[in-house]
């Protein structure tokens, strides 16, 4: 089995869940603190032994392309004002992974983003990092999923569970407990947005996925569903269905950058571990959570 090493990210929708912030800029690069959404996937999956990613974009989104550039004006002024630190840290931006883009020439889903990098991967397995999931952890979570691919030669899907109530926002997905795994499971079946009596568990696919070349072809031939778009998840479906998928509930928080709530949680929850504004900003939340009713 060959290694993995390739990465698509997705970054191409249109990200209306966070207007007016995303109408000329990419929610991709909507920061955390001080770090775009976008760094914190790609640092991700060089952690992960990834080298090489495809960058899915569309009108509007060269502020990521820059993002993964040199900046050799900024980068002689941080020098000439010996602001080393600063320096060092975008030059590195720049080495975390050769990067590449590719337009979705319309936004036509998830599916399809994923179908444009179709000639990228020359029939290798690759991973798929969704451009606005954010997960923070001690343990990359595409790491854990390409471990687990090694270990089952199947496609293998990143998934949390939540609650009730929101699950029709999300997919659900028919899992079974593999013996002896604490936190990996079969997927056999899955659903897009399901209504409630389609519930198949409160298990949903969460913004990583490790997918075998065999998808493309799959997705050619995969219709519309769910919001009139070709869905990523119809197309693991008849992956799962007829090679086997598996599921690994990976270690990590994932934070939804797609929307507001999401976006403040992540914004919080950094700032409170950040070095160099964690004290502070604790002191200032205790302050403000005080006066809360
Ligand atoms: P979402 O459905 O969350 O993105 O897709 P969206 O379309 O921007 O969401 P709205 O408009 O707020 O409802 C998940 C990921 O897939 C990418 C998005 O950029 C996001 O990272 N995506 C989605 C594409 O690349 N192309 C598409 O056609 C749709």
């Amino acid at each position: 089995m060959s290694k993995i090493t390739k990465a698509i990210i997705p970054a191409a929708g249109l990200g209306t869940r966070v207007l007016p912030a995303t109408k000329s800029m990419p929610k991709e690069m909507l920061p955390i603190v001080d770090k775009p959404a976008i760094q914190y996937i790609v640092e991700e999956a060089a952690a992960s032994g990834i080298t090489d990613i495809l960058v899915v974009t569309n009108r509007g989104k060269g502020l990521i392309e820059d993002h993964f550039d040199r900046a050799f004006e900024m980068e002689s002024n941080l020098l000439k004002a010996e602001k080393e630190s600063a320096y060092h840290n975008i030059v590195d931006i720049s080495k975390l992974a050769n990067i590449y883009f590719v337009r979705q020439k319309e936004t036509k889903g998830l599916g399809h983003a994923v179908n444009c990098g179709r000639s990228f991967f020359k029939g290798e397995a690759f991973a798929v990092l969704y451009g606005d999931d954010v997960v923070i952890g001690d343990t990359p979570a595409t790491k854990e999923l390409i471990d687990a691919y090694y270990k089952y030669s199947q496609g293998v899907l990143g998934v949390k569970k939540v609650p009730a109530d929101q699950i029709s926002k999300y997919s659900s997905l028919k899992l079974e407990k593999i013996q002896n795994e604490r936190n990996i499971f079969r997927c056999t079946d899955m659903i897009e947005k399901p209504l409630q009596d389609e519930i198949l568990s409160l298990y949903s696919i969460m913004g990583r996925c490790i997918l075998t070349p065999e998808i493309f072809d799959i997705l050619d031939s995969t219709s519309t569903g769910a919001g009139g778009e070709i869905q990523l998840t119809d197309a693991m479906r008849v992956l799962a269905k007829t090679q086997g998928m598996v599921a690994v509930e990976y270690s990590g928080t994932r934070y939804d950058m797609g929307n507001k709530l999401g976006i403040m949680q992540a914004q919080v929850e950094t700032a409170l571990n950040h070095s160099q504004i964690g004290d502070d900003f604790r002191e200032y939340l205790k302050s403000v959570c005080k006066n809360l009713k």
